[in-house]
C-alpha cells in the first residue's frame, strides 16, 4: 500500500538528521528498499543447511543439565552430589543454590551437571540427591492478594506502583449518561520459542567460545564475563540463526551460565539446551492482568471516566504492569496497580510488554460503551482518539480498513441468523515505539570487487540477515548477491540487543552511513583516473560514473582494482534522522462462534500497520503474519495452568498447551503502510498486541456473550453464553 492511498493522510514529523544522516539521507528512488524480497537464508532454513546452537557440535563435546526444584516452595535442607559425580559419564556437577535458601517455583534451578552423553547426563541428574523442607505456596493472584495468606516473599506478597491520576474523576462520572463496570482479565502465556533455550560453550585457556541461542550476541558477552567475573574479550559469543526469542533471550540466563561453568569444570565442550518441560517452567512468560474498572461515556458518545483497579502476576518477584487504558482518551481517570506475586516462573518481556494485556481491557470495555451509548463501536472509537499525536494514524486507518473489510455489513451485536452458528465482526488498534539505537557497521571493498558488511547484530528470525546486506547493496548500487554479509557474532562491531522492534531501526543506518562513507572512498580513489570530482560521481547499477556525463565511468569491478594494496575499510556508527519512533495500527476481526459446541473460529484478519520506512516489505509482512498469529494463539489456545494443590504446571509440553495449527489460521489481509520520510522505525511486535482483543469483540458481536476474560477456550465461551441468557454478564 503506497502512501498516497491512505485517505487524509497527515503530514508525519520528520526525525532531525545528524551530519552524516544528512549526508547519507534515505534515497527517494530506491530500486531495492521497498521491494519485496525472499528472505537470503530461506534455503538454508528449509533445506537444514542452516545451524542454530541446538545444531552446533564440536569434537569432544559432552551434554549438560539442570537439575531443578519439583517444588512451588521449599528450603533447600541438603544436596549430596556424591552419588552423581560418581555415575557413568560424569564429567562435571556443582551446586547452583546452597543447603538453606529456597526455592521458589517449580523448575528454579538447583543444581548442574554435565556428561558425556545424552543418556549418561539424564540418568545422573536423577542422582543428585536433594532433600528439601516444603513450605506453603501461592499459586494465583487471587491467593497473593489475600490478607492472610502465608508470608511467602520476604518483602511482602503484593507490591504497589504509584497512584495514577489525571483530571476530575467525580466530575467525569457526572457527565457520564453511562457507566460500565466490570472486571476484565488476561492470562499467563509463556515464550515457546521454537528453537529452547541454551548454548553450547567451548573454552581455550581462559577465552570462552559460546554459541547461544540469544536476542544479543554483544550483551551475552557482557552478562556471560560479568557472571564468570572474567573479561568480556575472554569471551566471544555466536548466534548465526536462531528460532525465535520473543522477549525470552535477552539476558544470559542460569543455562547459558551453567554450560559455561560446567565446560570449565569437564575441560570439556558443553552443550545444554532446555527441553519444553523447562522452557514452559522457567524461560519467561507473559504476566497476568486483572482490571476492575468503572468507566463513563456521554450522552454523545464522548468519554468522561475511567478508574480501574488493577494487579497482576509476573512469577516469583517480578511485576506485571500494562499501559492502561490504552490509546483512547478518558479525559479523567485514576488507576492503582499492585503486582503479586506467587511460586511460578518468572516473567520476562514478551512481544510489546503489556500491551496485548492494556489493548484487551480497553477494546473490550470500549465495544461495552459503545452499546451503552447505542453507538458502532468504530465511531466510539473515532469518536475519543487521542487529538494530538502528528504520527498516529488510528483514524485514517479504521476508516480505510472498514471500507476494505466490509464494516458496513456488520450487525448490532448479536447475530439473528437461526442455527448455532453466529458470525462477528470486532475491531482494535495498537502502538508500539520502536526506533533506533546506537550500533555500528563495518565495510571492507576488496580490490577484487567484493563487498563485506559486518555487524554485530542477530537475526532472529526477523530478517536482519537480509535486510543488512539489501541497505549496502541499495548504497553501493550493487545486486544484493554482490554482497557478503556478517552478523550473529560479539566479534563483530557492536549491535545491540534485538529486542522492542528496534534491531532494523539500530542496525540500518549505521549500515547506510558505513556503505556511503565506503561509496565515497571509492569515489575520491576512482575520481583521478576518470578525471571529474569525486562529488560528481555516482553508482549505477554496477557502475561509477559521472552524474551528468554517464558514459565517463567505469565497472564496479574495475573501479576497485584501482584500490591496488589498500582496501577501503570503514566504520559507520547508527546517528538520529534515518530512523524515528512511534507506530501505529489497527486490525479487524471476523469470527464464528459455535454457540452450542462454544467453539471459536477466526475467519478473516485485516491488519493494516505502519513502522517508518519499510526496507523489504516480503519480511515486513512476514513479521504482520507472524504477529497476528501470535495473537490469535493468546486469544484462543495458549495458557499456562498451574495445579492449585501442589503449584506444578500441569500442561507443560505441547501436547496440552494449545497452539493454533495451520486449520486454525485465517485469511490475514495485510496492508503495510510505507512512511519512507520517517525512516525506519520497527514492527515485530505492534502487530501482535491488538488481534486478541478484535477476536474477543468479534465474538460478543456474534453472540451478544461479553467476552472479558482470556483465553476464548469452548467452556468459558459457553459460561458466557450462559451468564448472558440469565442477565448476569451485562453490569
Ligand atoms: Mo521484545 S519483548 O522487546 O524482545
Amino acid at each position: 500500500m503506497a502512501k498516497q492511498d491512505i485517505p487524509g493522510r497527515r503530514p508525519t514529523t520528520q526525525p532531525v538528521p545528524a551530519e552524516a544522516a544528512k549526508t547519507y539521507a534515505w534515497p527517494s528512488s530506491p530500486t531495492l528498499i521497498g521491494t519485496s524480497i525472499m528472505r537470503l537464508d530461506g534455503p538454508d532454513k528449509v533445506t537444514g543447511r542452516a545451524k542454530y546452537t541446538f545444531d552446533i557440535a564440536r569434537p569432544g563435546m559432552i551434554y549438560g543439565k539442570l537439575i531443578r526444584s519439583p517444588h512451588a516452595h521449599a528450603r533447600i535442607v541438603s544436596i549430596n552430589l556424591a552419588p552423581a559425580r560418581q555415575a557413568p559419564g560424569v564429567k562435571a556437577v556443582f551446586e547452583w543454590k546452597s543447603a538453606g535458601s529456597e526455592v521458589m517455583y517449580q523448575g528454579d534451578v538447583v543444581a548442574a551437571i554435565a556428561a558425556e552423553t545424552e543418556s549418561q547426563v539424564n540418568d545422573a541428574a536423577r542422582l543428585v540427591r536433594v532433600e528439601y523442607e516444603i513450605l506453603p505456596h501461592l499459586v494465583n493472584e487471587t491467593q497473593g492478594l489475600k490478607p492472610d495468606a502465608p508470608l511467602v516473599f520476604q518483602d511482602g506478597n503484593t507490591s504497589s506502583s504509584s497512584l495514577q491520576e489525571t483530571g476530575d474523576l467525580d466530575a467525569g462520572f457526572k457527565a457520564a449518561a453511562h457507566i460500565v463496570e466490570a472486571e476484565y482479565s488476561t492470562h499467563v502465556i509463556t515464550h515457546v520459542c521454537l528453537e529452547s533455550h541454551g548454548a553450547v560453550c567451548e573454552w581455550d585457556g581462559d577465552n570462552l567460545t559460546a554459541w547461544v541461542s540469544t536476542q544479543g550476541v554483544h550483551a551475552t558477552r557482557q552478562q556471560i564475563a560479568r557472571n564468570l567475573k572474567i573479561p568480556e574479550t575472554n569471551v566471544r559469543v555466536i548466534c548465526d540463526h536462531m528460532g525465535g526469542g520473543f522477549g525470552s533471550k535477552v539476558a544470559a540466563d542460569a543455562p547459558i551460565v551453567a554450560a559455561a561453568r560446567l565446560a570449565k569444570e569437564a575441560g570439556r565442550p558443553v552443550k545444554l539446551m532446555l527441553d519444553r518441560k523447562e522452557e514452559h517452567l522457567d524461560a519467561g512468560n507473559r504476566p497476568s492482568a486483572f482490571a476492575r474498572v468503572r468507566a463513563g461515556v456521554s450522552v454523545d458518545g464522548m468519554l468522561t471516566a475511567f478508574e480501574a483497579t488493577t494487579w497482576g502476576t509476573g512469577g516469583a518477584g517480578q511485576a506485571a504492569n500494562f499501559p492502561l487504558p490504552y490509546i483512547y482518551q478518558f479525559p479523567n481517570r485514576r488507576r492503582e496497580h499492585t503486582n503479586v506475586y506467587i511460586n511460578a516462573g518468572l516473567q520476562r518481556p514478551m512481544r510489546a510488554p503489556g500491551h496485548p494485556q492494556g489493548c484487551f481491557v480497553t477494546e473490550v470495555l470500549m465495544d461495552e460503551l459503545a452499546d451503552r451509548a447505542n453507538m458502532d463501536p468504530l465511531e466510539l472509537r473515532l469518536k475519543n482518539l487521542p487529538p494530538t499525536a502528528p504520527d498516529a494514524m488510528w483514524r485514517e486507518y479504521y476508516q480505510m480498513g472498514a471500507e476494505r473489510f466490509g464494516w458496513d455489513r456488520r450487525h448490532p451485536t448479536g447475530d439473528p441468523t437461526p442455527g448455532p452458528i453466529k458470525t462477528g465482526m470486532g475491531i482494535s488498534a495498537n502502538t508500539w515505539g520502536g526506533g533506533g539505537r546506537a550500533g555500528n557497521a563495518h565495510i571492507d571493498i576488496l580490490s577484487d570487487g567484493s563487498v563485506t558488511v559486518k555487524c554485530g547484530t542477530q537475526d532472529l528470525g526477523t530478517g536482519t540477515r537480509t535486510i543488512v546486506p539489501l541497505i549496502a547493496a541499495e548504497t553501493l548500487g550493487l545486486p544484493l548477491a554482490a554482497i557478503t554479509a556478517e552478523i550473529g557474532d560479539s566479534a563483530l562491531p557492536f549491535a545491540g540487543v534485538s529486542g522492542g522492534s528496534t534491531a532494523t531501526a539500530g542496525v540500518g543506518p549505521a549500515v547506510r552511513i558505513a556503505a556511503g562513507l565506503a561509496r565515497d572512498a571509492l569515489f575520491a580513489r576512482v575520481a583521478p583516473t576518470l578525471g571529474v570530482d569525486p562529488e560528481a560521481l555516482v553508482t549505477n547499477n554496477s557502475r561509477i560514473q559521472s552524474k551528468d556525463t554517464p558514459s565517463t565511468g567505469m565497472s564496479w569491478k574495475d573501479a576497485c582494482k584501482l584500490l591496488g594494496a589498500e582496501p577501503i575499510s570503514v566504520d559507520g556508527q547508527w546517528e538520529p534522522g534515518l530512523s524515528s519512533v512511534n507506530t501505529s495500527g489497527v486490525q479487524f476481526a471476523e469470527v464464528t462462534v459455535d454457540i452450542d459446541t462454544g467453539i471459536v473460529k477466526v475467519k478473516r484478519i485485516l491488519a493494516i500497520q505502519d513502522c517508518g520506512l519499510v526496507l523489504d516489505k516480503l519480511t515486513t509482512e512476514s513479521q504482520v503474519y507472524g504477529g497476528v498469529i501470535g495473537s490469535l494463539n493468546f486469544a484462543l489456545f495458549e495458557n499456562r495452568l498451574l495445579d492449585q494443590r501442589t503449584g506444578q504446571m500441569v500442561n507443560p509440553n505441547m501436547e496440552s498447551y494449545l497452539l493454533g495449527s495451520m486449520a486454525d489460521i485465517p485469511e490475514i489481509d495485510v496492508v503495510v503502510v510505507d512512511q519512507p520520510e520517517r525512516g525506519i522505525i520497527g514492527v515485530g511486535e505492534p502487530p501482535t498486541v491488538p488481534t486478541a482483543s478484535a477476536i474477543a469483540n468479534a465474538v460478543r458481536n456474534a453472540t451478544g456473550a461479553t467476552i472479558r476474560s482470556l483465553p476464548l477456550h469452548p467452556d468459558r465461551v459457553l459460561a458466557a453464553l450462559q451468564q448472558t441468557k440469565t442477565g448476569g454478564a451485562t453490569v
